[in-house]
């Protein structure tokens, strides 16, 4: 049968996950043999799920550090793996390091704003020209409550936060002609916020129309059970609202990218085996539908292993069990999940 990655290659993608550095060997780590045994197995590509962001990269204004990030590129390389890069800019200020949040551009802000952004965008691309050609240029721009584009400090100086992800597009554009240009979110899958995806459309829009150069959509994929219909098992937003959000994307002209699959399954019921099968049918679910798409390239886990999982912190279970939202167990072993991505690759 072969790895995630093998199988995805017969439909000329690949398959990959989100990796990181860590101090010990106990983590998702490049340094625990155990998590790396299970990348080396099934996928073909990495990605730094934080190692790459301005907090670790860049502690002060004239500052880079490239420690952990350049020990991931050395695995990776060491290892045969391709790299993408995520992100040349999380358009957040929960996600700017607190000097970025605070920081005076002076008497010409617009020109203190571009240097900064210019200079980042370039020291990154340049670091590791030849070895990541894919970027999430920027990751998520759109506030799913208000619905408008994230002011930061530097769409402040900078006047708009179109001004500051049209800038950034074409400086990645210029320093890689070739390269594959993403832009990254996560479109809301709770009930409350549906309307994120036309906010991305919207965007997406904006951006053809500025004739800025963008490639991709990074479509995140932290899917969430909500959109099961309880009473037929299907997921109706699935198959009606989130197609025609795809399809307007495509329609458009840009790639689709899986960057970051997981399984949010606060909602369901404690029992593991029912849990279980209830993710891999609903993973199975959407895998079928976007491997539809043959604009779709790239598919990457945000973690291969239950027990390193974001999740686990972020958005853990009211009953206190562990979140099941990756292809591997806690104990390292495949799960249901990862047989379903594996189905649903070779019906491809
Ligand atoms: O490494 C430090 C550790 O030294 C310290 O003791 C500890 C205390 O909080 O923090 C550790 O850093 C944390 C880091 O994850 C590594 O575990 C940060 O606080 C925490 O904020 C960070 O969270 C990451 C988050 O992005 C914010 O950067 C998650 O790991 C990561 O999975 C998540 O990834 C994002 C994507 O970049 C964008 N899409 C959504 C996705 C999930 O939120």
């Amino acid at each position: 049968e072969g790895s995630l990655d093998a199988i995805a290659r017969r439909s000329g993608r690949r398959f990959g996950s989100a990796i990181n550095w860590n101090a010990g060997t106990n983590g998702g780590s490049i340094q625990n043999p155990l998590y790396t045994r299970i990348i080396n197995a099934e996928c073909s590509l990495v990605v730094p799920e934080n190692e790459l962001k301005w907090q670790w990269t860049r502690p002060a204004p004239d500052t880079y550090d490239f420690t952990r990030m350049d020990a991931i590129a050395a695995w990776a390389r060491a290892n045969g793996k391709g790299l993408r890069g995520h992100t040349l800019l999380w358009h957040r200020p929960r996600w700017f390091p607190d000097w970025l949040n605070n920081y005076d551009y002076g008497a010409n802000p617009v020109q203190e704003a571009e240097r900064m952004l210019v200079d980042h965008i370039r020291t990154v691309t340049d670091r590791y020209r030849g070895q990541i050609t894919s970027y999430d240029v920027v990751n998520e721009a759109i506030d799913h409550d208000t619905n408008r584009t994230i002011e930061t400090s530097m769409s402040r100086a900078m006047g708009s936060p179109e001004a500051v992800i049209d800038l950034a597009f074409h400086v990645a554009r210029e320093q890689l002609p070739d390269g594959e240009l993403v832009y990254n979110d996560y479109m809301s899958w709770e009930p409350a916020h549906l309307a994120h995806c036309n906010d991305v459309l919207r965007l997406l829009e904006g951006m053809k129309a500025r004739g800025v150069p963008c490639d991709a959509l990074g479509i995140q994929s932290h899917i969430e059970m909500f959109a099961i219909d309880p009473a037929t098992g299907v997921g109706p937003y699935l198959e009606r609202e989130w197609r025609r959000f795809c399809d307007e994307v495509v329609g458009m002209g840009y790639k689709l990218m899986i960057t970051e699959f997981d399984v949010k399954d606060k909602a369901l019921p404690g029992a593991i085996p029912e849990r279980d099968a209830k993710i891999a049918d609903f993973t199975r679910r959407y895998f079928d539908v976007m491997l539809d798409y043959s604009e779709l390239t790239d598919i990457l886990a945000w973690g291969m292993v239950d027990r390193f999982s974001w999740l686990q912190g972020f958005a853990p279970r009211d009953d206190g069990l562990e979140v099941r939202a990756c292809p591997y167990s806690s104990e390292y072993a495949a799960k249901p999940m990862r047989e379903a991505i594996a189905s649903s690759l070779m019906s491809a």
